[in-house]
């Protein structure tokens, strides 16, 4: 049965929480548990938002409700999930009491929003900001991009850059303005979940060889079923098209996991010294992380023209695939090398919590599933999980619990902030801000939000450094430039 909402708002039991002793008591504890096992997806304060596999997520505050509005739907909702739409089902997690609680908690969050009392705060398209070491100005600088995933500044004149989106398409941006129509020549693209367009990344000597590499996630199909994963290719510019387009790197179709479904990871790092490192994320497969034979949950490393470099750390192991450069990685999005010092870390999502910054090092094992600070989504321990550490396994720089699911990731070199030079600059999804790490010899010693929305629209999926010093921060439907202010 579904109600109106004004009917919801105004008549339901559940609307006097404030009644008893005992509601108050259970509100006060369930409220952290919201915060440890909701938040993530329908947001701190019951906004709604996305899923890490993109689906939406429906506000609590605002009927009509998609299940049903009264009490048991609700209850319902939460103790069978809607697992198809990646809404967990709480039954094991949380007792029928629990999810009373939980119920009361919803209603009174209702009413305080019906009340005016909370306020889901969207980011103003520019506004000015301070932060602990530079004040900042935040401008749109490309407002017509849909879902944005990377953002590449060509060298050379005419401030030229090329912008990513999920869903498949590429454009060229001329002197801070998008071409009309999308790159022309760019190979078929899986776009089903979390599959889709990723990394643009130039070529270190781009303004000789004029080389651009991009990362997605490559349809195929074996045995008459579609199959995709993470696939590298170059390719260079001639007007508005990709061509001479050349594969850097392709798994066997054998090893593709079913296309569509999480975990393709995406990002690609030039060392400098003709090197590239590239992620894939291990596909949803957790065990595929700790499996040598297969190119999912690790960190690769190739030459710039895909050949393997013979200093790799599995070149002499027969039974291991050998780009890999570091494994036990869950869904790494994020990659970035220091430049100042060579050293290389990646940003990946952990199951609920246990999201992770990790020093990569050649050879060395991330942990993922043995090892993690995160817990599976219903509120379990992860299946095979043996803790949070373990010898021979890497233990990373930070973690986070709840996720904050970080995304692109770079090393701040410019000249504009001065006070920022070398630090590491985080977009999340999840918590929609931008966050500061400082790093010495691989040891977090300070962090910082510079700043935070509330709504889908501020979702960050990269930021990266301008050749003008400029951060330019790809949110969900236009890219923003962050410039110092008085
Ligand atoms: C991993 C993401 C995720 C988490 C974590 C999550 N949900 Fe959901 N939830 C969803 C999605 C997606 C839907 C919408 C399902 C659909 O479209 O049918 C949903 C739907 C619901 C609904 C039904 C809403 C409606 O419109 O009928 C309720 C109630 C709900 N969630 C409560 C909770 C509670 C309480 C928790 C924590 C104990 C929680 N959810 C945790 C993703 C999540």
């Amino acid at each position: 049965m579904r109600l109106r909402p004004s009917l919801l708002l105004a008549g339901t039991a559940a609307l006097a929480p404030f009644a008893t002793a005992q509601n108050i008591r259970a509100t006060g504890k369930i409220n952290e548990t919201y915060t440890q096992l909701c938040a993530n997806c329908h947001g701190q304060k019951l906004e709604g938002g996305m899923t890490p596999g993109n689906n939406k997520v429906p506000s609590l505050l605002t009927g009509p409700f998609l299940h049903g509005d009264d009490d048991a739907s609700l209850a319902k909702s939460i103790k069978a999930g809607y697992p198809e739409k990646e809404m967990p089902p709480w039954g094991g997690a949380l007792s029928d009491t629990d999810i009373r609680a939980m119920v009361i908690f919803i209603r009174e969050q209702q009413f305080k929003f019906k009340q005016g009392q909370t306020k889901i705060e969207k980011l103003p398209d520019s506004f000015a900001g301070k932060s602990q070491l530079h004040n900042f100005q935040l401008n749109t600088w490309i407002s017509d991009v849909i879902e944005p995933w990377s953002l590449a500044f060509l060298p050379g004149p005419g401030n030229k850059a090329i912008v990513t989106e999920k869903l498949g398409y590429a454009y060229l941006i001329d002197n801070g303005k998008r071409a009309a129509r999308p790159l022309l020549g760019l190979p078929a693209v899986d776009t089903t979940s979390q599959a889709g367009l990723y990394d643009v990344v130039p070529h270190p000597d781009y303004a000789k060889n004029g080389w651009v590499y991009f990362a997605f996630s490559d349809p195929q199909a074996r045995g008459g079923q579609p199959v995709a994963l993470t696939r590298i290719i170059r390719g260079k510019i001639k007007g508005n098209a990709l061509v001479e387009q050349e594969t850097i790197f392709q798994a066997p179709v054998e090893m593709y996991p079913k296309a569509g479904g999480p975990h393709y990871g995406g990002r690609i790092v030039f060392d400098g010294k003709g090197h590239l490192f590239f992620t894939i994320g291990d596909r949803g497969t957790a065990a595929n992380a700790q499996n040598l034979a297969v190119a999912m949950g690790k960190v690769h490393r190739l030459k710039d023209d895909g050949s393997l470099p013979a200093d790799n750390p599995f070149v002499k192991d027969d039974k291991a695939l050998k780009s890999i450069w570091s494994y036990g990685h869950r869904n790494p999005q994020g990659l970035a090398l220091n430049s100042a010092t060579g050293d290389l870390y990646d940003l990946e999502h952990g199951p609920r919590g246990g999201d992770e910054v990790n020093h990569v090092l050649p050879g060395r094992n991330y942990g993922w599933p043995v090892i993690s600070y995160g817990m599976d989504y219903p509120g379990t321990p992860m299946a095979g999980s043996e803790g949070t550490a373990k010898a021979g396994m890497e233990q990373p720089v930070t973690f986070w619990v709840p996720s904050i699911a970080p995304c692109g990731a770079n090393f701040y070199a410019g000249d504009l902030f001065p006070k920022w030079k070398g630090h590491l600059f985080v977009a999340t999804l999840a918590a929609k801000e931008l966050r500061r790490l400082e790093i010495q010899g691989g040891k977090l010693v300070a962090q910082e939000v510079i700043f935070k929305g509330e709504t889908d629209s501020n979702r960050i999926r990269h930021v990266i450094g301008g050749p003008d010093g400029a951060l330019y921060v790809l949110f969900r439907e236009r890219i923003a430039k962050l410039t110092p202010a008085e």
